[in-house]
């Protein structure tokens, strides 16, 4: 097989689509614009969100491109020879023209066709379709095109939404997929089927074919027209085409690999690993910063200075020489010059800041280390949140770090020390915030009794307006003081009395069940899964508290809702609930303003 570097494959695969009547657009930055939901671009599709729901592309209705992305929700398996935090994904788009068919025909032709595409040979290669579910039935019609084209009928599996069905988090376009798996060239012939826990079959590319967009209540409303939307990794590609068995061995890699002087050869396992997470995380955060992002401690700065004090950690744990961060920053930018040219332009600033970010971390690693192995002993090997929280607050060990320190040295770092770091993180915040408020304020809002009561009688009234008016009332704001709360939420036209009636009626009913009333801490995604509603537009952060009121006796959930109280521990002392006011407040907005007797 002939060998192929990354700027070939990269214009092999834009020009092959702009022979099928794709425009080629550019890379949008890693940070997305205008969009709140994410922190970064995980996909080519991202960007891209609103042609997928309609709106009509400068470029046309099919387009083609290499999209920079970040995905750290795989951090721990990078370093093996497939995950990576940053990679590039070449994908070409249908906005409501082209469908499955051609999408398949086309990635089959690019896939095998030794001229026009990479040449790779059939027995390799094994497909995934959807298995069908309630939502959507099983995917039988991309199966056929596949076979159609000469893929035999054992290399075409079905599989369940976890596989097969995309969506960027948890709202917005979506649809079923079929994935493209490569057997790696490791001298082996191909297994006859595919087999998901094989990782000798290495998924190099997926078509998605957008139907549907998922709503925040969970619904999925089909698409006027439906999409295309492709996404193959590069590196995973580079390394199939050249006969690579990991990532990490492509040409990309290959200078970094020489400025560290270090050769996956002669090292263990482990060193492999920790050399390999060195690479990924300094080129991650050079992509990073030449986004604009710059090490904090929250959102996108805090994902940026956890990957380069890990990598930090990692480089020290391999005794990589002084100056070895600056070597691998210009390495990285040498390398993807030609392709990414804002690297060369801001690379004074890209040195300057990760450099910047190395000072600060340096000068305390070594003693966050020490400090990190007196408590491990003196602790009879325990570390906990609080140990973490510490090492954090003083030393700049992010809490991941801690946590897979820990776990190196055999310990557990469970959910319960989780909870403890997130106590003690919040206590601090706290402490920060009231130490601010009292300057600025002269002490905090007190939470009265009536007013705890009030909050509570509000998460009813949200679920009462829900019931009544249906799902696409949102909270866009509340205000409460001792006397009402005022509650902001979205829906289009005046309430009717009989409306208001109902609302009251329903948050009485609750109130004279005396329900229950539970705060629980659980991930952001265990509450969206459990279909906590929040206020519309809000971020979230990744942990979050959420009050439940429900009826002990049948479980009954009648409201469930991110918020970080205080409440009333059950209903009955609410009191008599009732609506005072109901008026516009802004376009598509209203107001009410309601009391408790
Ligand atoms: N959006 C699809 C993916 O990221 C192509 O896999």
């Amino acid at each position: 097989m002939s060998k192929i570097s990354a700027n070939e494959l990269r214009s092999k695969y834009l020009n092959f689509f702009k022979s099928k009547g794709h425009t080629i657009i550019p890379s949008a930055s890693l940070v997305p614009e205008g969009d709140a939901s994410v922190l970064f671009t995980t996909a080519g599709m991202h960007p891209l969100v609103p042609y997928l729901l309609g709106q009509e592309h400068p470029g046309g209705k099919r387009v083609t491109n290499v999209q920079k992305c970040i995905r750290t929700g795989d951090i721990e398996e990078v370093g093996d020879n497939t995950h990576l935090t940053f990679f590039e994904m070449l994908g070409n788009w249908s906005f409501g023209d082209y469908f499955k068919e051609d999408a398949i025909k086309w990635s089959y032709e690019f896939l095998t066709n030794k001229e026009t595409g990479l040449g790779l040979p059939l027995e390799r290669l094994a497909i995934t379709c959807f298995a069908g579910d309630e939502d959507a039935p099983k995917d039988t019609e991309s199966a056929e095109i596949w076979k159609s084209l000469g893929v035999p009928e054992h290399r075409i599996s079905f599989l369940p939404k976890e596989k097969n069905w995309w969506i960027a988090g948890t709202t917005g376009p979506c649809g079923p997929d079929t994935e493209m798996h490569y057997w790696i060239d490791d001298g082996t012939p191909a297994s006859r089927e595919y087999d998901v826990n094989e990782p000798k079959w290495v998924e190099i590319w997926n078509d998605v074919f957008m139907q549907f967009e998922k709503m925040p209540d969970g619904k999925l409303v089909p698409l006027k027209k439906p999409n295309v939307d492709t996404g193959m990794g590069l590196d995973r590609v580079l390394a199939v085409l050249n006969g690579q068995s990991s990532v990490y061995d492509t040409e990309i890699f290959k200078g970094m690999w020489e400025v560290l002087a270090l050769s996956q050869d002669i090292m263990t396992n482990d060193e492999v690993k920790k050399a390999r997470i060195v690479l990924d995380h300094v080129r991650a955060g050079v992509f990073m910063v030449s986004d604009g992002v710059e090490p904090s401690n929250k959102d996108r700065g805090y994902v940026l200075r956890r990957l380069l004090r890990r990598a930090m950690v990692m480089a020290r744990m391999l005794n990589l020489k002084d100056k070895w961060l600056e070597a691998l920053v210009g390495k990285v930018i040498a390398e993807y010059a030609s392709a990414y040219g804002e690297l060369v332009e801001k690379s004074e600033q890209i040195f300057q800041v990760i450099l910047a970010e190395q000072k600060k971390f340096e000068a305390t690693l070594e003693k966050g280390l020490k400090q990190f192995e007196l408590r491990i002993k003196s602790q009879e090997s325990r570390i906990s949140g609080t140990d973490a929280f510490d090492l954090y607050q003083t030393y700049g060990f992010p809490k991941e770090l801690t946590k897979e320190l820990a776990v190196q040295a055999g310990q557990v770092f469970d959910a319960v020390k989780e909870r403890e770091y997130e106590e003690e993180f919040k206590k601090h915040q706290e402490l920060s915030r009231t130490a601010s408020a009292g300057q600025f304020k002269g002490g905090l809002a007190s939470h009265s009794e009536k007013i705890v009561r009030l909050h509570t009688a509000t998460h009813l009234m949200n679920a009462a307006l829900r019931q009544v008016l249906g799902e696409n009332v949102w909270q866009k704001g509340s205000n409460i003081t001792e006397e009402r709360t005022r509650f902001d939420f979205t829906h289009g036209q005046k309430m009717t009395p009989e409306e208001i009636a109902a609302v009251e009626a329903l948050v009485n009913d609750w109130v004279a069940r005396d329900l229950q009333v539970k705060k629980e801490t659980m991930s952001l995604e265990e509450a969206r899964n459990l279909g906590a509603i929040g206020v519309f537009g809000e971020k979230y952060a990744d942990t979050v508290s959420i009050y439940t009121v429900y009826d002990p006796n049948t479980n009954e959930v009648v409201s469930r809702e991110f918020c970080g109280g205080p409440h009333v521990e059950h209903t009955g002392v609410i009191g008599q609930f009732k609506v005072q006011k109901e008026e516009a407040s802004s376009a598509g907005v209203r107001r009410i303003k309601a009391v408790i007797e």
